[in-house]
């Protein structure tokens, strides 16, 4: 069987526990014949479960601050020395906000939380690309991926300060996208992925109504981790070597439909 990442180097950033996309996805790169590091914070990587994951498929797990330009530089040097050359695939699955873990309602957001969650949610991609592009540490037609959600384009209420910075992460991916596509032919895209169970998705009140009316209204009902996981590596492939500074909708059809019966069926008996 032709296995289509084999012989690529991938540096994955977001795995925290066996329920992380970023996990699925770093699970599914090894099986399509890829060589990978992981990296999370310190705090993560003691809180967490991932050491033990790591540990369990040989794999190193670097700790980084995806905010830190330090930390993101000494990754970047370690990870080639470790895979033994430039990186061919990247994923960043960062996210965290403050006000939405505390239920601060928008409109009362905590401005300090906010800033944080765009420099953790969004920013980190900026820096990440930026550091990447300085030490040339990933390979010419490489790929980088950011996961999103659909919440950058619409309101949805209590996703809070996030769907900023998924808008803001969405924009970044496509101005570095055209520079970087430019400048050494690597692609940078967006995965936008239907509500999942993980620690980030979570987070948030009523999330299991939430999941039950995504995967009504979606024709081909909810994407789950391994879904979200087989697009991103279709993405670092090679099969897509001309696809950048898109948004791919791991989502089920959720983007573009309106009603379903299914979901007509839930909400026949609200009265008015
Ligand atoms: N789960 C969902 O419903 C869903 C849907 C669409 C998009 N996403 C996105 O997928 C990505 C991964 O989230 P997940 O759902 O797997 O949850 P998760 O909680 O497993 O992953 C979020 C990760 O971000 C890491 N992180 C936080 N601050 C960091 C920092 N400063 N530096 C480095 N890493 C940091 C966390 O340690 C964690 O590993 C996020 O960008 C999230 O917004 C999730």
């Amino acid at each position: 069987m032709v296995e289509i990442l084999e012989g690529k180097r991938g540096l994955i950033f977001g795995a925290l526990d066996e329920r992380s996309l970023a996990w699925h996805v770093a699970e599914r790169c090894m099986s399509e014949g890829a060589r990978i590091v992981l990296t999370n914070t310190s705090t993560a990587i003691k809180l967490g479960t991932i050491s033990e994951l790591s540990a369990s498929r040989g794999v190193e797990l670097i700790a980084c601050d995806a905010t830190n330009p330090a930390d993101i530089e000494s990754l970047f040097s370690r990870a080639q020395e470790i895979l033994g050359g430039k990186i061919d695939f990247l994923l960043h699955a960062v996210a965290q906000s403050t006000n939405l873990r505390r239920h601060k309602s928008y409109e009362q957001a905590n401005y300090t939380y906010f800033q944080q969650t765009i420099d953790v949610s969004a920013l980190s991609l900026h820096k990440i690309l930026r550091t990447a592009m300085e030490q040339d540490a990933i390979s010419e037609g490489g790929s980088v991926v950011a996961l999103s959600y659909i919440a950058s384009e619409r309101y949805l209420c209590g996703y809070n300060d996030m769907a900023d910075a998924k808008a803001m992460l969405e924009s970044i991916a496509r101005q570095m996208g055209a520079l970087y596509g430019r400048k050494r032919g690597v692609r940078v895209n967006i995965v936008s992925q239907s509500p999942t169970p993980t620690k980030a998705g979570g987070g948030w009140e009523k999330i299991d109504y939430f999941y039950r009316y995504a995967n009504h209204l979606s024709p081909l009902g909810n994407a789950d981790a391994d879904d979200c996981a087989g697009t991103c590596v279709a993405l670092f492939s090679d099969l897509m070597r001309k696809v950048t500074m898109q948004t791919i909708y791991s989502d089920g059809g959720f983007g573009r439909t309106m009603l379903t019966p299914e979901v007509m069926e839930d909400i026949r008996d609200i009265k008015e």
